[in-house]
């Protein structure tokens, strides 16, 4: 097996300090020992072949937790017994529904429960915090950022600048990684951020990289930027309840997620947004603005002013979608349980366990497995398969390994920390080694 020559800090602090068994008894040793195993227990699983699958792809969708329909069916409920009174006086009045979720999900971003809003989808709030933070002027009008984003920022950021009249060739300016890695160095971003200096208008990047799970460091892009006048603003998809994020203290300008991944809410669900601090209770930004957005206290006596929210709450446009809000706020409530800290903990552990794994298995196969991942990881780890192709994965997926495929020949890996357990990453081994055997 090769292994990526990253030298990037490792992140991953192994809950055991024990060495790696591959076998049976080891695994369930170690889910012996692990304070979270309990909440599995709060998820549903699909089951193939009369089985609970091997879930990785939480990175996707995450599991349905089994305390969601209640708060679901709490909606329908009202909804059905008071109709428009329940904006009111159901149990969680509507009208301001929305506003339950900013302190929980401020705990898991490290942010103030001001700076949290939620609304919408990612790509559209993406798009509606440009219109506020991506200003460009004749002189400071480049946006960095990774090459090969996801497609949708891709397309994202194109747009912004061809809607300014500006054309993405000469102004999108992305980094590249080096002949020969399959991960972006900190340094190269610094040092272009650095090269572009007072023409940087923003820099736009995934925390953590969709396709080889590479955690960016923001901290320090963040301040880069910032350095040179420019604004930060990132995409939190697949950093969102998979690392640690402290926004605020990073000094972060804006940020959007979905949902849908590790937070669990439910596919298509709604993405939630943090402006910082400083940019909150601003008459004069360039802002879209909708009725939900104004003044709380005013929101109903219909005034043609718009006062906007001390919060981030003004750049919400439209009536909160509730039903999908619901579940959003039902998952929020076991992070709240079990807090970022001890997830990120088990997911170091549990993804060192199945890297390990992998090493045992391609000792005994023909085939090699390059990991792509660099140590600065969340809980995904990205495999390139050599040797092997779609055959491999459509076997994984009949025996109830749920992965995904990215070409040219590559798996994505993600075992969640709150549903994925050391067994199955066990049980996973033994599969992937009789699939490699089979074809
Ligand atoms: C990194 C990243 N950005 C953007 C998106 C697009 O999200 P949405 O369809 O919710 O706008 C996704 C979806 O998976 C994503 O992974």
């Amino acid at each position: 097996m090769r292994l990526n020559s990253d030298e990037a800090l490792l992140h991953v602090r192994p809950l055991y300090d024990m060495k790696y068994k591959n076998s049976l008894e080891f695994a369930k040793q170690l889910d012996t020992k692990d304070p979270l195993a309990t909440y599995r227990d709060e998820f549903i699983f699909p089951e193939v072949h009369g089985k609970e699958v091997i879930y990785f792809t939480g990175n996707s969708l995450g599991l349905q937790p089994k305390r969601t329909k209640a708060y679901v069916d709490e909606v329908m409920q009202d909804w059905a017994s008071l109709a428009v009174e329940g904006h009111f006086y159901a149990k969680k009045p509507w009208w301001d529904y929305h506003e339950r979720l900013a302190a929980p999900l401020s705990k898991v971003v490290g942010a103030m429960p001001d700076e949290i809003t939620v609304m919408n989808t990612l790509t559209v709030n993406l798009h509606l915090l440009m219109v506020s933070f991506y200003r460009p002027t004749e002189k400071r009008f480049r946006i960095l950022c990774e090459e090969k984003a996801f497609p949708s920022d891709q397309y994202a950021l194109s747009s912004q600048l061809r809607f300014h009249g500006l054309d993405p060739k000469e102004a999108l300016v992305e980094v590249k990684r080096r002949p020969g890695e399959h991960f972006w160095r900190t340094e190269d971003i610094v040092q272009k951020i650095q090269e572009l200096g007072s023409e940087l208008a923003l820099v736009m990047m995934g925390g953590v990289n969709y396709y080889n799970g590479q955690v960016f460091d923001l901290r320090v892009i963040t301040e880069a930027a910032r350095s040179v006048g420019a604004i930060a603003g990132w995409d939190l998809a697949h950093a969102i309840g998979n690392v640690e994020l402290r926004l605020h203290d990073w000094d972060v300008d804006f940020a959007a997620w979905c949902s849908y991944k590790y937070m669990n809410s439910g596919p298509g669900n709604a993405s939630g947004v943090f402006i910082h601090q400083r940019h909150l209770g601003k008459k004069d930004i360039p802002r879209f603005e909708g009725w939900w957005g104004t003044k709380k206290e005013n929101r109903f006596l219909m005034k043609p002013e718009f006062e906007p929210m001390d919060n981030a709450d003004a750049w919400q446009l439209s009536n909160a979608s509730i039903l999908s809000l619901a579940p959003y706020l039902a998952s929020l409530t076991l992070f709240d349980d079990v807090g970022m800290e001890a997830l990120i903990t088990k997911s170091g552990s549990l993804t060192s366990y199945l890297e390990f794994i992998l090493q045992e298995i391609d000792k005994q196969v023909d085939s090699s497995f390059e990991i792509i991942t660099p140590k600065d990881r969340g809980c995904q780890l990205s495999v390139f398969l050599h040797g092997e192709g779609r055959t491999l994965f459509e076997y994984l997926m009949s025996e109830g390994v749920f992965i995904d495929w990215r070409e040219p020949n590559v798996i994505r890996l993600a075992p969640a920390p709150f549903y994925c357990s050391f067994e199955d990453m066990y049980r996973f081994g033994q599969i992937l080694g009789e699939g490699i055997q089979r074809t």
